[in-house]
C-alpha cells in the first residue's frame, strides 16, 4: 500500500539548475576560472558547501573555511535573485496534474530537498498549499544518500517508509530512498538512475496507474 510521495524539489519539480549554474559560474569568473555546463550537472543532488569545494577543485583553488563560507553566501544571494523572479509557469510539465491525482487518490505528498532554498522555491511556484510536510536543507544534518531527509518526511506524516515513494533525479537521492528502505522512481535517465525501481523521463502522461508497487 501507498500511502505517501515524497518529491525532491530541484530536477523534479523545477529547473533550478539553470540559476544554480549561471551563479556558481559568475564566481568562478571572479576567482578566475571558467565553469561549463558540464562541470555543473556535477552538483545535482550535492549540498551548497559540497558544491563550492567541487567547483573549487574545478579552478585549481584553495581557500581556508572563512572565505569559502563567505563566498557559498555570495554566491547563494545571487541564486535567490534569480528564484525570487520564478513563477508557476515554471513547474516542470505534467507535475500538478500528478499532483491532483494525489490529492484526488488520498495520497499524502511531502519535499524531501537538500535546498535551504526550497521554501521560497515553493512559495514563488505556488505550490505550498500541495505539500502535507516540507524536509528540507534547513533541518537536515546528513547529505543524500544518507535517507534522513525522507525519513524525516515519512515521520512527520506519520507513514512507514514501506508506504512512500520517492521522487529524484539525481543518483545520490535514490541511493538515500533505498537506504531508507523506500521505492523510488528516477526523473531523468536510466543510465544515471538504474538503481531506481523504474525511470520516467518525466511526469507528462505520468500516472499512479503506471507503478505495480
Ligand atoms: C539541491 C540541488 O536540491 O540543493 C543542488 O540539486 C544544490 O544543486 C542543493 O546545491 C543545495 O541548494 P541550496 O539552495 O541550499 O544552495
Ligand atoms: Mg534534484
Amino acid at each position: 500500500k501507498i500511502s505517501a510521495c515524497i518529491f525532491d524539489l530541484d530536477g523534479v519539480v523545477v529547473d533550478t539548475a539553470k540559476y544554480h549554474y549561471i551563479a556558481w559560474k559568475s564566481l568562478a569568473n571572479e576567482l578566475g576560472f571558467d565553469f561549463t555546463e558540464e562541470d555543473n550537472e556535477r552538483l545535482k543532488g550535492v549540498s551548497r558547501m559540497r558544491s563550492l569545494d567541487i567547483l573549487l577543485e574545478i579552478g585549481g583553488v584553495e581557500l581556508d573555511d572563512k572565505t569559502k563560507l563567505e563566498l557559498a553566501d555570495k554566491k547563494n544571494k545571487n541564486y535567490v535573485e534569480y528564484i525570487l523572479k520564478m513563477t508557476p509557469d515554471e513547474i516542470l510539465p505534467g507535475v500538478k496534474d500528478f499532483f491532483n491525482e494525489l490529492k484526488e487518490q488520498g495520497i499524502k505528498i511531502a519535499l524531501g530537498s537538500a535546498s535551504k532554498n526550497a521554501m521560497t522555491i515553493l512559495n514563488q511556484l505556488e505550490l505550498t498549499d500541495y505539500f502535507d510536510a516540507v524536509v528540507d536543507g534547513t533541518h537536515v544534518s546528513n547529505a543524500k544518500p544518507d535517507p534522513e531527509v525522507f525519513l524525516k518526511g515519512a515521520e512527520l506524516l506519520g507513514v512507514s517508509p514501506s508506504e512512500c515513494i520517492v521522487f529524484e533525479d539525481a543518483e545520490a537521492g535514490v541511493e538515500a530512498a533505498i537506504n531508507g528502505n523506500m521505492k523510488c522512481v528516477g526523473i531523468g535517465s536510466p543510465d544515471v538512475l538504474g538503481k531506481a525501481n523504474i525511470v520516467v523521463p518525466g511526469f507528462v502522461g505520468f500516472s499512479m496507474a503506471q507503478l505495480n508497487f
